[in-house]
């Protein structure tokens, strides 16, 4: 899975998705720049979260908040005091990683030694095989499952309490090694805040100290009132944004599922105090219905409850996706109570509560809310698209199985020869489809090498105009997946195109 997580990253590249930032100088670690496709990729999926959780909800209109806001935000927020993320360094590689993320990487280890266990089982007794009795009864995979909760639980335990010295003695008594050195020189763990520090303001003296946001949530919380009143809203309502957020992150690996700038799509559904508990679980199944509407398939995600909570959290669970580099968190859920905006009442001075008719009393309202990646997303998207197909000739091909609904480009459309006027009728279907879709226009190579390269690219149709379309005004339109070609009249192009990308 190694091999496959390299072939997305140069893929990313070579096909026009992912660059590293200033390349030229080198890159800057941990940011990168969306390309030609990545750009298109990236606003179709914020689009498709977009349209399911504003335009199909008719209780949430969506913001568009500042980078920057009031220092005094961080404050409230808890971020100043508690967005930390604990620290190790090795002494002989002087390498720095995560506490917590070197502890979750063994325990995922043995997650997949578990699930090793059960898939030659699975081998071994074909039909007859009962999972579920196997994992309940099988003394290795029992052991397995055991230890990699305990190894969490206690972790969890020991950041819950700040004892990063317990954090420490659990690295030492597992035996976690420097993953690129296997030294097990280790320092004490400390903790480091994430917050990017900046200043506004001309002259050093007057300017002052600001936080690039660590998420987009404090955004929403601050104008909670603002739209409520402008938006008449009433409670349970929500509030949905997209935007950049920036993380000093250390643990600067994985491609884009760790970046130090990156985009969340969150949301904050604002609700009545106890029946947040009711809506968390409604946004949990909500969530993951919307993943697999896409249908990167169900065996790829699952959920996990956290026992470790954040500062301001009542229940919190995590929709893990398969990632070439095993199952990671994809999507948060959580409950926030109103830590949030009674925090922003406290620093601020100002009221935040809803006068709720029904009750005839004023409360602060409780949030739950639901905050995804879109980096993140775009990475689970590319991985479990990307394919290596062996065809019925024994040739192989590789092809971006993205949904299409999610495809940079919708088709490309070919002349089958530069010449006799087939160019131009090219082009005229291409000026007709570019008013609903990113279309392009590509006449080098054999038509067979342009089908490949429109494969890798992720492009779900190829129309290809030949001499027959001068005689009957009819083309060829080959399908990405099945690579089945059909021929049909140009006016059907478009109601073809849309059909297969319809919500
Ligand atoms: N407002 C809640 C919040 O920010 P989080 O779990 O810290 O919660 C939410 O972040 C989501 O943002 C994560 O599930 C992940 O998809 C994405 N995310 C967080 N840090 C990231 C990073 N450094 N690079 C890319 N995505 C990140």
């Amino acid at each position: 899975n190694d091999d496959q997580f390299k072939r997305v990253v140069s893929h990313a590249k070579e096909y026009g998705y992912i660059f590293g930032s200033s390349e030229i100088y080198d890159g800057l670690s941990a940011v990168y720049d969306y390309a030609q496709n990545g750009v298109e990729l990236k606003k179709n999926i914020r689009e498709y979260w977009w349209r399911s959780m504003v335009y199909m909800h008719q209780n949430i209109v969506g913001i568009d908040a500042a980078i920057l806001m009031h220092p005094t935000t961080w404050k409230a927020s808890g971020h100043v005091d508690a967005f930390n993320d604990p620290l190790i360094d090795n002494k002989d590689s002087k390498k720095r990683y995560r506490a917590d993320v070197l502890i979750e990487d063994y325990a995922e280890k043995l997650n997949i030694k578990a699930q090793k266990e059960i898939d030659k089982a699975k081998k071994r007794f074909g039909e007859s095989f009962d999972e579920a009795q196997f994992v309940a009864t099988n003394p290795r995979v029992l052991r397995y499952k055991e230890e990699q909760q305990e190894v969490l639980a206690r972790m969890a335990r020991s950041l819950e309490a700040e004892d990063l010295a317990d954090v420490k003695a659990l690295i030492e008594e597992l035996g976690i090694a420097d993953p690129d050195t296997g030294s097990k020189n280790w320092t004490e763990v400390r903790q480091f805040n994430l917050m990017f520090g900046t200043k506004l303001g001309a002259s050093a003296e007057s300017a002052t100290d600001l936080y690039l946001r660590p998420e987009t949530a404090q955004g929403i919380f601050v104008n909670f009132l603002n739209v409520q009143k402008t938006g008449r809203m009433k409670i349970p309502f929500g509030i949905a944004q997209t935007g950049k957020a920036f993380r000093n992150e250390i643990v600067a690996r994985q491609f884009i599922f760790r970046m130090r700038e990156f985009e969340q799509m969150e949301m904050q559904f604002f609700v009545r105090p106890g029946d947040e508990i009711k809506w968390y679980e409604y946004w949990k199944e909500t969530r993951l219905k919307w993943h697999l509407s896409l249908g990167l398939g169900e065996e790829n995600y699952r959920f996990h409850d956290h026992e470790k909570l954040a500062h301001y959290a009542n229940a919190a669970s995590d929709i893990e996706f398969n990632f070439p580099f095993g199952f990671k968190e994809l999507e948060g859920i959580h409950s926030r109570t109103d830590f949030d905006l009674k925090a922003h009442e406290k620093f601020s001075g100002k009221k935040l509560q809803f006068f709720d008719p029904e009750l005839n009393e004023n409360y602060v309202p409780y949030v739950v809310e639901t905050s995804i990646g879109l980096d993140r997303m775009f990475l689970a998207v590319l991985s479990n698209s990307l394919q290596e197909e062996t065809l019925e000739d024994g040739s192989s091909r590789t092809v971006l199985k993205l949904p299409s609904i999610l495809a940079p480009v919708k088709a490309a459309v070919f002349p089958l020869v530069k010449k006799d006027g087939l160019p131009e009728i090219a082009h005229e279907i291409i000026e007709e489809l570019q008013w609903d879709y990113n279309v392009i226009y590509d006449e080098k190579d054999a038509v067979g090498r342009r089908y490949r390269r429109q494969d890798a690219a992720g492009t779900p149709f190829c129309i290809t105009v030949d001499h027959q379309t001068k005689e009957d005004r009819t083309v060829t339109i080959r399908h990405r997946d099945s690579m089945e070609q059909e021929r049909i009249a140009i006016t059907d192009i478009s109601a073809k195109i849309s059909k297969s990308i319809s919500y």
